[in-house]
């Protein structure tokens, strides 16, 4: 048993009024932040998190994370807010808690890195929000990253968290990487940053309870700044991690409100609070408190969640984090990403490659935004690498990693990829070794003149910087230019209870009401069929009064096989999939009635960017490789292309992928604009 921690138990006769313990441990919540994000995809809303906001000042939590992460862009993008609006409207709640966020040092809340001048001014924005502690990691562990935020954080008077991104090569802290030595000198490194706080960043539940105990342990013996562990439940070791970690001194672990908890996202609170009760680390929580919160989002909160959550399988816990060490959320896009090309059954040699690309790119911790770096470029490769060629299709984002913008990797990168990745780049072919904040150009003035007609405001400036994209659909919906999607609009208790309603009808068999006519008495025409769907059997009985029944000819659905796009595409002219129309040369005697005719296709939303579409347009089509969003084209329509060349970015997974020119030629068409969704197979242009 360690110095730190001692089980003096006190006889509790008053619970309620139990005594402080000496060093209690501290809690940071995090089930407006991390917690909806592990297991609703970030979908939480602001309104959804009002009612438990002023329960929540009251239980004594060290800090509330409500912002950070992919809060930011799932906001503006999904949700049809603004992501600068909830935190001003949460602190109007929380007046005693202190505001924590999750800060990507120079990648700030997106998935490059940004120019110091953006860096620079996000801190400032969130700090005059109400932003009190910045939790503050690189994905590379680089801390020369760090060092534009960290100066604003300082300047505005917040408290600096410095992150250690927790990465292991193999099952057990140690190996060559990752050992006890790397997070040692790695927290001396933040000591002298004059961090306020470090942080033991466990994105993915790898941390195992005897290395947590190690590894604070020694955090404890070498630093005197306090110690803050967070670790995902996803392998289900957190709640054991937790509690060695209590034992061997750290200052403040992150929890969840149960209802929140476990699964791909974090312990829960309420059975820590419990277990040290009478200990000299007591929490001093009161558990009443604790169940009052749950029960307001059990009733009112969750309902509208539920259906978000992945119950795909039984089990809470992924062993596959075990096998791979993988991070959950990185699990879940490469399903997603090979669910939609549709090659889910790759998912092994995915799994298998995974390894090799994370060496290759120099062993770098799986977390946001490496792990989508890592993923999509591993699915890239399972799916386009041949015999001939490896890195056939390599991402933008694994390009800057490779020259250098993203900072330091922790070994070496493989040199042969490192040269083929930086072959015309557009940057230079040398790649960097200073401080990628360094060589990156201002950004926001440039950003104001894109869109001054719409906004000036600073803080819509910065979220265009960020996402400029998404950033500008958002802005439209926000200043009325467009009309936002009813697919942002809220779930609503009434929308969930309609829907219940109609599960519990459909269960019942009663989703088809039944006619109150009589049957009328069978005919010597009735005949029997037997009718398999999959496993299950029924005999239906036909009678058509008027004579023996007919078989007319049941034509198979038109484009049955196509590929449907997941979203409607106003640039479509195809008719809509029609299906199961009769044939007229089927019926033998009474003329069928005619086949419903094609609607004319929905008139076009925006003018066609080309002049000519693709289906008339002559020449080779450049298709889309994976579903995905159109961030730009590099070529307008006239322009002469060489073979290879870069035409198309395509935003897929969160990564750019840039497509080349199939063949040499001239832009003959182009079928889609920035921002528009496309499916696999779509002819993004035509050269000819
Ligand atoms: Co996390």
């Amino acid at each position: 048993m360690s110095d730190h921690f001692e089980v003096k138990m006190q006889a509790i006769n008053d619970y309620e009024n139990r005594p402080k313990a000496a060093n209690p441990l501290k809690i940071q919540d995090l089930t407006l932040r991390d917690g909806h994000q592990s297991l609703f995809a970030t979908r939480g809303r602001t309104e959804d998190m009002i009612p438990v906001a002023e329960m929540m000042d009251e239980i004594g939590f060290w800090g509330v994370e409500v912002w950070g992460g992919a809060t930011f862009d799932t906001m503006h993008r999904f949700l049809n807010e603004d992501p600068w609006q909830r935190l001003r409207t949460l602190k109007r709640y929380f007046k005693k808690t202190p505001f924590s966020m999750l800060l990507r040092g120079q990648n700030v809340v997106g998935y490059r890195n940004y120019a110091d001048d953006v860096a620079r001014a996000f801190v400032e924005k969130a700090a005059e929000n109400g932003m009190d502690i910045f939790r503050t990691f690189d994905a590379l562990n680089d801390f020369r990253n760090f060092e534009t935020v960290v100066a604003a954080i300082k300047d505005s008077g917040k408290h600096f968290q410095g992150c250690i991104c927790y990465s292991l090569t193999e099952p057990r802290m140690g190996g060559d990487v990752y050992n006890l030595d790397y997070y040692i000198n790695k927290a001396k490194d933040l000591e002298k940053m004059k961090a306020d706080s470090i942080c033991i960043k466990d994105m993915a539940g790898l941390m195992a309870p005897y290395d947590a105990f190690d590894l604070i342990k020694a955090l404890k013996e070498t630093t005197s700044i306090p110690i803050h562990l967070h670790s995902h439940f996803t392998s289900g070791m957190a709640p054991m991690t937790h509690l060695k970690a209590v034992e061997a001194g750290v200052d403040i672990i992150d929890t969840c409100m149960s209802s929140y908890a476990y699964r791909t996202s974090h312990p829960a609170v309420e059975p820590m609070v419990m277990s040290l009760i009478g200990t000299n680390r007591d929490t001093g929580f009161d558990m009443k408190q604790l169940a009052g919160i749950n029960e307001v989002l059990e009733r009112e909160v969750l309902p509208k969640y539920k259906h978000l959550l992945d119950d795909s399988k039984v089990s809470i816990i992924d062993i596959n984090v075990l096998l791979h060490q993988t991070p959950g959320g990185m699990l879940s896009n490469l399903v997603n990403q090979l669910r939609e090309m549709d090659a889910l059954d790759r998912i092994n040699e995915v799994f298998a490659e995974l390894p090799r690309v994370r060496k290759d790119l120099g062993q770098i911790p799986l977390v946001t935004p490496t792990s989508q770096i890592v993923g999509t470029q591993t699915v890239n490769n399972v799916l386009f690498d041949d015999d001939d060629e490896d890195y056939k299709m390599i991402t933008a984002q694994v390009k800057d990693l490779c020259y250098g913008l993203y900072g330091k990797t922790a070994v070496p990168i493989n040199p042969k990829l490192q040269k083929k990745a930086l072959k015309g780049y557009e940057r230079g072919s040398k790649p960097i070794t200073c401080r990628p904040g360094e060589v990156l150009e201002p950004e926001l003035e440039k950003a104001k003149k894109e869109i001054q007609g719409l906004s000036t405001d600073l803080e819509d400036v910065i979220l265009y910087t960020l996402y400029p994209v998404t950033g500008k659909k958002f802005l439209m919906w926000k200043y009325g230019k467009e009309t936002p999607p009813d697919s942002v609009k809220p779930r609503t208790l009434e929308d969930v209870k309609k829907e219940e309603a109609l599960i519990a009808k459909a269960k019942a068999g009663k989703l088809v009401e039944k006619s109150d006519r009589e049957a009328p008495e069978k005919t010597e025409h009735t005949r029997t069929f037997n009718v398999f769907i999959e496993d299950e059997y029924f005999e239906v009985s036909v009678d058509e009064p008027d004579g023996p029944p007919m078989i007319t000819y049941a034509q198979p659905p038109a484009s049955a096989g196509a590929p449907m796009p997941s979203q409607p595409q106003p640039q479509r002219t195809s008719a809509p999939r029609v299906s199961a129309a009769p044939a007229p040369q089927a019926a033998p005697s009474a003329p069928a009635p005619p086949a419903p005719k094609a609607k004319p296709a929905a008139p076009k939303a925006k003018p066609a960017p080309a002049p000519a579409a693709a289906s008339d347009a002559e020449g080779t089509p450049l298709k889309a490789p994976m579903p995905g969003m159109i961030v730009s084209y590099a070529k307008k329509v006239g322009d002469s292309v060489e073979k290879g060349d870069p035409v198309v970015v395509l935003e897929a997974m969160k990564m750019e992928n840039s497509l080349p020119a199939p063949v040499s030629g001239t832009i003959k068409a182009i079928n889609f604009a920035s921002g528009d969704s496309v499916s696999k197979n779509d002819v993004l242009c035509v050269i000819g």
